[in-house]
């Protein structure tokens, strides 16, 4: 018999264009969004810490429109694939179908969680992102990754896929602890090291002449406000131009090649964004030995980063061995190489041959380097 061949041709223009909304008092904006929504039935996905902090207020906005909330308990070892199985069986048990809008209410556990369940959802529903940490907004809410993780790694089981809309309400920020405050903060020093040197320097004006402490920043309308704004478009601008992580969202890495390792070598003992922090600091001083930051630039990050109360040098004990070790072993990088992102000065990137935005570091020199800032 003949084989028979045919084509489908399948060639998608998609618009998945959204708002970022930046604001104070923000569950009447999302009440109205969801407006358009008119003929889905709204299920809000939260935690529980979050569930009793700001599900009141945004019933209160909603008024009569119906909804359901589907909350799990509070943390990263919700962000499971049970977790997000027990979310789909109690929506269906309610008789959620095709017709449905998730609402993810919390921060990046919550918004990578319901995002993914969203994507997949029968075959895929409408999702609002309502970021309610710093770190959310600075760092999850813009870019569509949607994960939960697995035993093997963290984010390892995702999809892409777009919110409708995001809305970073700054109250939300009032009620977190200080430490969490600083830890969006180091996401946030990230994204003004590598795309705005002015953003930077309002950033040094508050924490570092000023002695800005983490409670008076989320008081702070015109800082909070930059910072959320700032944050989600340098992560809009590199996104745009690099939907699934060619090279240009490789940027984003700056400081999460060392920070990722340290955070599997301290065993989580210290969170993600302290661990960026002093990825940040390693960087621009390996960066400094190969001309792209001059000392002063380095002697700032590491000012700024102090300031703010975010570790810069590598932790006393930590073994360079078990940092490398994490380096070389990155599930989720290729086994055996170290890419290494780098900024230009404050406020950009360097770019390699063919325009990479990262270029491999031997790993001897990393070794030597990373001995020589230990203590
Ligand atoms: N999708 C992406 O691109 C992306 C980017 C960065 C981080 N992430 C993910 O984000 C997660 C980390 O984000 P996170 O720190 O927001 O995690 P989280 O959602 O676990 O929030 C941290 C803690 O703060 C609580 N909380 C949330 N909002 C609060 C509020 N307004 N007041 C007081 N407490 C509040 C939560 O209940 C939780 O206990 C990780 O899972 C990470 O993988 C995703
Ligand atoms: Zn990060």
């Amino acid at each position: 018999m003949d084989v028979t061949t045919f084509r489908v041709d399948l060639v998608r223009t998609v618009d998945e264009s959204y708002p970022v909304v930046v604001g104070r008092r923000l569950d009447e904006r999302i009440a109205q969004f969801l407006e358009r929504h008119r003929d889905r039935r709204i299920a809000v996905v939260t935690d529980s810490t979050v569930e009793s902090l700001a599900v009141p207020a945004l019933a209160a906005a909603l008024g009569d429109r119906a909804f359901d909330v589907f909350a799990f308990p509070a943390g990263e070892a919700s962000k499971t694939r049970a977790v997000k199985e027990r979310l789909e069986d109690a929506m269906i048990a309610r008789g959620f179908g095709r017709d449905s809008v998730v609402v993810a209410l919390g921060g990046g556990v919550v918004t990578d969680l319901a995002g993914f369940l969203a994507a997949t959802f029968t075959r895929g529903v409408p999702y609002v992102s309502a970021p309610t940490t710093l770190l959310a907004a600075a760092d999850a809410a813009v870019g569509g990754k949607t994960a939960v993780d697995t035993p093997a790694a963290t984010n390892l089981i995702g999809a892409f896929h777009q919110p409708s809309a995001v809305f970073v309400d700054l109250d939300r920020w009032l009620t977190l602890s200080d430490r969490h405050i600083r830890e969006g903060l180091g996401e946030t020093v990230k994204h003004a090291c590598l795309a705005d040197a002015a953003f930077f320097g309002a950033l040094e004006d508050a924490f570092v002449r000023q002695g800005m402490t983490p409670a008076q920043f989320v008081r702070d309308d015109a800082l909070a406000e930059l910072t959320a704004r700032r944050n989600c478009e340098i992560k809009r601008d590199f996104v745009v131009s690099d939907v699934h992580e060619g090279n240009r969202r490789m940027g984003l890495n700056l400081g999460h090649t060392i920070g990722r390792a340290l955070e599997t070598a301290m065993g989580y003992e210290m969170n993600h964004g302290e661990c960026v922090a002093v990825g940040l600091a390693l960087q621009a001083r390996l960066g400094e030995r190969h001309g792209y930051v001059g000392a002063a630039d380095v002697a700032r990050v590491e000012a700024l980063l102090r300031s703010i109360g975010l570790p810069y040098r590598l932790p006393a004990g930590v073994s360079v061995q078990a940092v490398m070790d994490a380096m070389l072993h990155d599930k989720k990088g290729r086994a055996g190489a170290i890419r290494f992102v780098f900024q230009k000065g404050i406020g950009g990137l360097v770019t390699f041959d063919g325009g990479a935005y990262a270029r491999p570091v031997d790993a001897a020199e990393m070794r030597d380097f990373l001995a020589s800032q230990a203590s």
